[in-house]
C-alpha cells in the first residue's frame, strides 16, 4: 500500500524525503502538519517551496536563513543523483527546482501506471456517503437536480481514487403534506389516460392548479393534510397512487444516469422510508430534554447558535423535511458511514445547519468533517430565473436535449466525416455541460450560455476532449497506436540542450497531476481539477506549436515527444474521467 502511494507522489515524496533527512541529521523535528510544502506562484522560484526553516527558527531561536542554510546544506549531501538543479532560501522559504535528469525520467512513471496515475489510497477505504441527485416525486427536474448530481458524481469518483469507500444515496423528496395536496388534486380532476402519457408534467400542472385553488378555497388546504393522514395511515388508495406516482417519476429521472452517465445511486433510502424511524428520533430528542413546546409544536431553540428555532412536529402532529433529515443522518450513520456530504443547492444552507447542529447537541456529530453540506449556487440560463409553483420551471429534461442538439450541430459543421456523431454529440454535450458546472467556484450563480460553454476553445469540457482527440489524431498519423514509454539512458536525459523549456514544462504540470487530485479530495473543490486541466492543455499546446513532433529528425527525440504527448493525453483522460467526462479519441 505504501509502495503505490509513494510512487504516485513521486515529485513531493521526493521533496519530503530531502526534508526528513535533513531534519532529521540536524536533530530538528517539529509536527509535520505545520510544515507545508507549496508550489511557488513565481516558477523562478522552482517547483516547490517549504516553510520548514520559518517554522524551526521559532523553535530553535535562530534565524529562518541560518535555519535554511543548514537544511540546505544537507540536502545538497542528500541529493546524489542530482534530481534537483536548484535548492535555496529566499525570504525564508527553502525553494526546490527539479534538474531536467529527474523530471525526463520520473514522468515515464505515468505510462507505466496508465489509468492509476493520481490514484492513492490515502482513504483506507473508509465509508464516506455522498447524497446527491435528491430529486422530489411528480415534480419536474429542475437544473438545481442536475447540477447536483453532477458535483455529486465527480466527488464520489475523485474520492474513489483516493481510496475512499463512497455510497450514494437519493434522498428522494416523496414525502410530505404536499403530498396529501396532489393526491387531493388528482382524485378532484385527474384523467389517468392524460396523465400516464406524461406523467410528471400533468402531475405537476395538477399540483399547480391545486394550489391557484387554494387562494380562494383555503378549505382545500385541511382536505389535502387529511389525504396525507390517509397516506401515513396506510390507506390502500393512497398508498397504490402514492407509488404509481413515484414509478412514473423514476422513469423521467432516467435521463440523469442514461444520457448523462451519472453513476446509479447505491442506495434507495427516500424520505419516506424514514417514516417508522422519525417516531425514535423523537423520543431521543425529549430524553436529552432538546424539545420545547411552541405554540402547539415541538421545537429546538437554536437561538444561541444564531439559528432561529427548528420545527421538528408541527402544531397538527405532521412529521416535517427537518426531522427526516435528522432520522436519516443518524440512520446513515448507524451503516458505517463515517461522513456524509449532503450536495445540495445554498437556498438549504439554514435548513442543514440546523439539523447538523440539532446531530451535535443531541452527540450524533462531533467534529464538522462528519457532515458537509457541499452548498453550490444556481446554473442559470440567460433567460432568467425558474419557479417552480407557477409552473414556469425549466425542465432539465429539454435543457438536456437542446444542448445535445446543438453540440451535433456543430460537430456536423466541424466534421462532418466523423463516425458515431450521435454518440460524440452527447459526450460534447455532456462535457461541455458537467464541465461548466465543476469548473465554477461552487458558491457563485452561474449563467449557462450554450454559445461559449460548447465552444471548443477556452475553458470549456469540449476543448479538453479536443486537446485529447487532437493527441490521438497525431498518433494516429504516426501510426504509434500506443507509444511505448520512453526509456532513454540517464546520459540521454542529461544532454541539456535536447530539451526544450516547453517540453519542460509540460512534464513539471504533469507531474503536479498527483497533488491536485489529493485535494480536490481533501477540500471538495472540483473546480481546481478543471483549472488544473485547463492549464495542462494549454501548457501542451505551446509545447506543440513550440517544437515539431511528427516531423522531427531525431529518431530518440520524436520518440521521447511521441512518450509526452502519449502521456499528457492519459492525464487528460484519467482528469476527465474524475470528472464524469468521456474522453473520445476522435471528434
Ligand atoms: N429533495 C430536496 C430538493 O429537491 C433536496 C434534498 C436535500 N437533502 C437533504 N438531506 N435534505 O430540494
Amino acid at each position: 500500500m505504501l509502495g503505490l502511494d509513494l510512487l504516485q507522489q513521486f515529485a513531493l515524496f521526493l521533496i519530503n524525503h530531502f526534508l526528513s533527512v535533513a531534519l532529521s541529521t540536524l536533530k530538528l523535528t517539529s509536527h509535520l502538519d505545520v510544515l507545508d510544502i507549496s508550489v511557488p506562484p513565481d516558477p523562478a522560484f522552482g517547483d516547490y517551496s517549504s516553510n520548514a526553516a520559518l517554522i524551526l527558527a521559532k523553535k530553535v531561536k535562530a534565524s529562518p536563513k541560518d535555519v535554511a542554510a543548514k537544511i540546505i546544506e544537507e540536502i545538497k549531501k542528500a541529493d546524489t543523483e542530482y534530481a534537483l538543479d536548484f535548492v535555496e532560501e529566499k525570504g525564508g522559504f527553502i525553494n526546490f527546482k527539479f534538474s531536467q535528469k529527474f523530471l525526463i525520467h520520473s514522468f515515464n512513471q505515468i505510462l507505466e501506471q496508465r489509468d492509476l496515475y493520481g490514484c492513492s489510497l490515502a482513504g483506507e477505504g473508509k465509508k464516506i456517503l455522498v447524497e446527491y441527485f435528491q430529486p422530489n416525486v411528480a415534480k419536474p427536474l429542475h437544473l438545481g437536480h442536475l447540477s447536483n448530481s453532477i458535483v455529486g458524481d465527480s466527488l464520489s469518483r475523485i474520492l474513489k481514487s483516493q481510496g475512499f469507500k463512497p455510497e450514494s444515496d437519493t434522498h428522494l423528496g416523496d414525502w410530505g403534506t404536499q403530498f396529501g395536496l396532489l393526491l387531493l388534486a388528482y382524485k378532484k380532476y385527474g384523467n389517468r389516460p392524460v396523465v400516464e402519457k406524461n406523467p410528471i408534467e400533468e402531475l405537476n400542472k395538477l399540483y399547480v392548479q391545486i394550489n391557484a385553488e387554494m387562494e380562494t378555497n383555503p378549505e382545500l388546504r385541511e382536505q389535502g393534510k387529511q389525504e396525507f393522514v390517509k397516506l401515513e395511515k396506510g390507506d390502500e388508495e393512497n398508498r397504490k397512487l402514492w407509488e404509481q406516482f413515484r414509478d412514473w417519476s423514476w422513469k423521467e429521472y432516467e435521463i440523469i444516469y442514461s444520457e448523462l452517465g451519472i453513476r446509479r445511486a447505491d442506495h434507495n433510502w427516500p424520505e419516506s422510508f424514514f417514516e417508522d424511524k422519525m417516531p425514535g428520533v423523537l423520543e431521543e430528542l425529549k430524553e436529552k430534554k432538546l424539545l420545547v413546546e411552541s405554540q402547539g409544536a415541538q421545537i429546538v431553540n437554536l437561538e444561541q447558535y444564531n439559528l432561529g428555532v427548528a420545527v421538528v412536529l408541527k402544531s397538527d402532529g405532521g412529521t416535517t423535511y427537518l426531522l427526516r433529515d435528522l432520522a436519516a443522518y443518524i440512520f446513515r450513520k448507524n451503516q458505517g458511514f463515517e461522513k456524509q456530504l449532503y450536495v445540495v443547492d445554498i437556498r438549504q444552507n439554514h435548513q442543514l445547519a440546523q439539523t447538523f447542529k440539532i446531530l451535535e447537541l443531541m452527540g450524533h456529530i462531533n467534529s464538522p468533517e462528519e457532515a458537509i453540506h457541499i452548498a453550490y449556487g444556481f446554473l442559470k440560463l440567460p433567460e432568467g430565473a425558474m419557479s417552480s409553483r407557477k409552473g414556469t420551471i425549466i425542465n432539465a429534461n429539454d435543457f438536456i436535449r437542446s444542448v445535445q442538439a446543438r453540440a451535433l450541430e456543430i460537430i456536423e459543421e466541424k466534421n462532418p466525416s466523423l463516425k458515431n456523431k450521435d454518440t460524440v454529440a452527447k459526450e460534447v454535450a455532456t462535457a461541455a455541460m458537467k464541465y461548466f458546472q465543476l469548473s465554477h467556484n461552487l458558491k457563485s450563480d452561474i449563467i449557462f450560455d450554450p454559445k461559449k460553454v460548447i465552444s471548443f476553445e477556452g475553458s470549456t469540457g469540449p476543448y479538453l476532449q479536443y486537446t485529447h482527440a487532437r493527441i490521438f489524431g497525431i498518433l494516429r498519423k504516426v501510426g504509434a497506436g500506443v507509444v511505448r514509454p520512453f526509456m532513454g539512458t540517464q546520459s540521454e536525459a542529461d544532454k541539456s540542450a535536447d530539451y526544450n523549456t516547453s517540453e519542460l514544462a509540460v512534464i513539471r504540470k504533469l507531474l503536479q497531476y498527483p497533488e491536485v487530485v489529493a485535494q480536490v479530495a481533501k477540500e471538495y473543490l472540483p473546480n481546481l481539477l478543471c483549472n488544473y486541466l485547463f492549464e495542462l492543455s494549454q501548457t501542451f499546446n505551446s509545447f506543440y506549436q513550440a517544437v515539431p513532433v511528427t516531423q522531427e529528425k531525431d529518431e530518440q527525440l520524436k520518440a521521447f515527444r511521441l512518450t509526452l504527448i502519449t502521456a499528457t493525453a492519459q492525464v487528460i483522460s484519467n482528469g476527465l474521467y474524475l470528472l464524469g467526462i468521456e474522453a473520445p479519441e476522435e471528434m
